[in-house]
């Protein structure tokens, strides 16, 4: 494979980790995930799927902006589940964020999104590979479509308790990386307070925006 690389406010909007139908069978339309950050340098932009290894990719900053159109590497879909009733496009439902990666011979290997983190860091990277055995869901709000992970549990209290409503955490942000390469890339946070450890990472929304 060879993709390539490349990398807040409206742009335009139940975990069971199981793979097989009726999970996660309902798959979006085409869309970009596009950036929105206080930093000119990454507001507006598109995130790209990026070599990470054999079959694998993470998700990197790209010189693509909103104006520009959807390449390959820059489309994504987000699968629900029919069993939840849920519909094709739902918002603030939770789902698999899916990459199709085209290999030698025209051949098309779904691939999901799952958080890979080091016990030595405070962030996850974002990364892809063949299947759906392995993921971490994600929701796009209705207001936006920006991605977060909803977070029931609270910690941060003794002792711990639940979020009411459900706490909508978009802990993202753009940084200098190295999960296999050195790359500009998209990362999440764990846990609702404190910063980046890493000192390069800066402030992003993702909003999903439709082909
Ligand atoms: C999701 O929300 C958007 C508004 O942000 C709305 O236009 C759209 O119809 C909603 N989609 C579904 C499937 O309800
Ligand atoms: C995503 O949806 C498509 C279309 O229904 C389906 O082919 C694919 O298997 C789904 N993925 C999962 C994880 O169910
Ligand atoms: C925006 O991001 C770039 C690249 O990380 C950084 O060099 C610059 O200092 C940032 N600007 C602001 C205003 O934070
Ligand atoms: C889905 O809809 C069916 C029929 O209305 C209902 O019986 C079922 O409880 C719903 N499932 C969920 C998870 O909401």
């Amino acid at each position: 494979m060879k993709p390539i690389i490349v990398a807040l406010t409206c742009l335009a909007a139940t975990v069971a980790a199981q793979s097989s139908p009726p999970w996660y069978d309902v798959q979006s339309s085409a869309f970009r995930l596009i950036l929105k950050s206080d930093n000119d340098t990454y507001d507006g932009h598109a995130l790209g799927a990026c070599h990470q290894g054999a079959a694998v990719e993470g998700l990197c900053l790209t010189g693509d902006t909103i104006d520009d159109p959807a390449v390959s590497y820059t489309t994504f879909y987000h699968n629900v589940s029919s069993s939840e009733n849920a519909t094709v496009n739902a918002n603030d439902t939770l789902g698999v964020l899916n990459y199709i990666l085209t290999i030698g011979g025209g051949i098309n290997v779904p691939s999901a999104m799952k958080f890979s983190q080091s016990p030595g860091s405070n962030i996850a990277d974002p990364i892809f590979s063949p299947g759906w055995d392995d993921f971490t869901p994600i929701a796009f709000d209705e207001e936006c479509g920006s991605a977060y992970i909803p977070i029931y549990q609270d910690d941060t209290v003794s002792p711990p308790s639940y979020y009411n409503p459900t706490l909508k955490l978009k802990n993202w942000y753009i940084c200098l990386t190295r999960f296999s390469y050195l790359y500009t890339t998209l990362v999440y946070k764990f846990g609702v307070t404190g910063e980046p450890q890493n000192p390069t990472c800066v402030a992003v929304e993702v909003v999903r925006v439709w082909v």
